[in-house]
Formats: structure tokens, sequence, C-alpha cells
């Protein structure tokens, strides 16, 4: 975990928090690549996040998201880098987000707002059951493990993606 003016810049945060449409703007305007979890692996794989999921299992699906999060932290580039929501469930991973030299920020959401967001999509085999509960316990379960790796904490609540980026900017810069 490093402060400002680290090589890369990593969002984290629960799904529906917009760390890919926020990681997009962030790339652009810092004009770095977006290393974008989920479409690392399905470009990778050639496979949707669903039919892995469905397919092989979420701990096979999980071995991909520490992969490609370790890829991501060792690229010699500085990029912007939306991981995968579910990164901070590993402590390696966690442990890998500390010692690498990027800058975490916490992209937090009230648990309504990402119920609001994420009811209308249908790739994420987590919430197919009951993505309201779901959200709950993911929500209380991992809040403590995004506070742990974040470098800073950015609300995203009432804000517009480019809001948010220009939130993340303020210390990232
Ligand atoms: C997951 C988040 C999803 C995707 C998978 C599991 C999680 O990514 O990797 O459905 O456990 O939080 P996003 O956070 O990009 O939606």
């Amino acid at each position: 975990m490093s402060g400002c003016g680290a090589k890369h810049l990593v969002l984290v945060g629960m799904m529906g928090a917009g760390k890919s449409s926020v990681g997009r703007v962030l790339a652009r305007k810092l004009d770095r690549p977006l290393l974008d979890s989920d479409e690392l692996i399905e470009q990778r794989t050639g496979r949707t996040v669903r039919e892995i999921w469905m397919t092989d299992g979420e701990a096979a699906f999980r071995e991909l998201e520490t992969r490609t999060l370790v890829d991501a932290l060792n690229d010699d580039e500085p990029s912007v880098v939306a991981a995968a929501g579910g990164v901070v469930l590993s402590a390696a991973n966690r442990i890998a987000l500390a010692e690498s030299d990027a800058h975490v920020v916490w992209l937090l959401a009230n648990v309504d707002v990402l119920i609001d967001r994420v009811k209308n999509g249908a790739h994420r085999p987590l919430l197919d059951d009951d993505p309201e509960a779901m959200l709950r316990a993911m929500h209380r379960d991992r809040d403590e493990l995004y506070r742990d790796v974040a470098d800073a904490i950015v609300s995203v609540d009432n804000r517009s993606v480019h809001d948010v980026a220009q939130a993340v900017l303020r210390c990232a810069g």
C-alpha cells in the first residue's frame, strides 16, 4: 500500500460501485491503460465470467482473479486497475496490494445504491438468487476488508462518474 504518486492506481469496492466506469475516466485523464479484472479474465480465457463460474466453480474463478491482480500489480507500465469486487477476500491478495507500489482507493457505496444499480444486470452469478440479500451480506462481510486495503476512501453516493473520478484524482494525481 502506498500513498499518492504510486505507480498503479487501484480501484476496489463492491459490484456496482463504479470501478469500471470510473476507471475508464481515470485512465483517459491520466493517459494510462485500464486493467479491468473481469474484462482481462474474459479476454485471457475466451469465456465469460458467468461461464467460468458455472462450469469451473467459484474457486477456479478466484484463482484467475488473483492471477490477474498480481499481473497488473507487477506490470512496469503505470496503470489504472479496476480490481474485481471479490479481490479482498483472499489474504494473499490483500498482502499483494499492501506490498505493491499501488495507491488503493475504495469506492464506497451505500448498499441501497448498489442494489438499485445492479438489479437489472444478468452477468453476475453471485446475484442470481436473491440479489438484495446477497449484496447486504457481502457489504457487511467485506466492509472491513476493503477498509483494510484502502489508502483512500471515496464515497460514490449521489455523485456522477466524473465527480467520483475527480475526487479520486484529488489524492492520486
Ligand atoms: C464479484 C464481482 C464481479 C465478478 C464476479 C464476482 C464479487 O466483478 O468478478 O461476479 O465477488 O464481488 P465486479 O465487481 O466488477 O462486478
